[in-house]
């Protein structure tokens, strides 16, 4: 799998070591609170899982899916529900878990729907963040890494839902992606 990759950015290792500062903060910060972290698949299964065995405060899960219209959303930002959340949000503190910051696009309508739906208070964590893509103005509460605007795959990230697996990130070879 390593021969797909134009280079490692984050070990396993890396990973997991920076993950447990991430899930130290949110414990800190949310200290005499249950806050509801909401996992938006699928990209931020691996992250979730790995965070959430490190938050040593009571927390509750939810998840929640969402698909992009394509080349509208670019401008309109409307991001569609797949798979909505089970639980009522009124009055709850909510983490927004993310595999990665991108365009800054489906966080932003999630935040402002969440919002709506009369949570406490939001706060966005991620695993990875890619200032350089931003459309929108919005920054994570909590991240893992900043990485550069490059075709990044492993740790819940994709391409055709392949490589999400892999314990490591890193820079998917041209050739992998690019019909000749
Ligand atoms: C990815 C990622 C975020 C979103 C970030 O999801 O998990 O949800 O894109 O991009 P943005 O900041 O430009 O909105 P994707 O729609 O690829 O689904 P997936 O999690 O199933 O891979």
């Amino acid at each position: 799998m390593r021969n797909d990759m134009e280079e490692v950015l984050f070990t396993g290792e890396q990973i997991s070591q920076r993950v447990k500062e991430v899930a130290q903060s949110i414990a800190e910060d949310y200290k005499g609170s249950t806050p509801l972290l909401v996992g938006v698949l699928k990209g931020a299964v691996i992250f979730l899982a790995d965070l959430v065995r490190h938050i040593d405060i009571p927390i509750e899960l939810d998840f929640i899916a969402t698909s992009s219209y394509g080349a509208s959303t670019q401008s309109s930002g409307v991001v569609r529900i797949l798979k909505d959340l089970d639980v009522p949000l009124q009055g709850r503190d909510v983490v927004i878990v993310e595999d990665v910051v991108d365009s800054g696009l489906t966080l932003t309508y999630l935040r402002d729907t969440l919002l709506r739906r009369g949570a406490k208070s939001i706060r966005i964590a991620t695993a990875f963040d890619k200032p350089e893509g931003r459309k929108v103005p919005i920054k994570p509460d909590y991240c893992g890494f900043t990485v550069p605007n490059k075709f990044l795959v492993g740790y819940g990230l994709d391409f055709a839902e392949r490589y999400r697996h892999l314990p490591y990130v890193g820079v998917l070879k041209r050739s992998v992606y690019e019909v000749e």
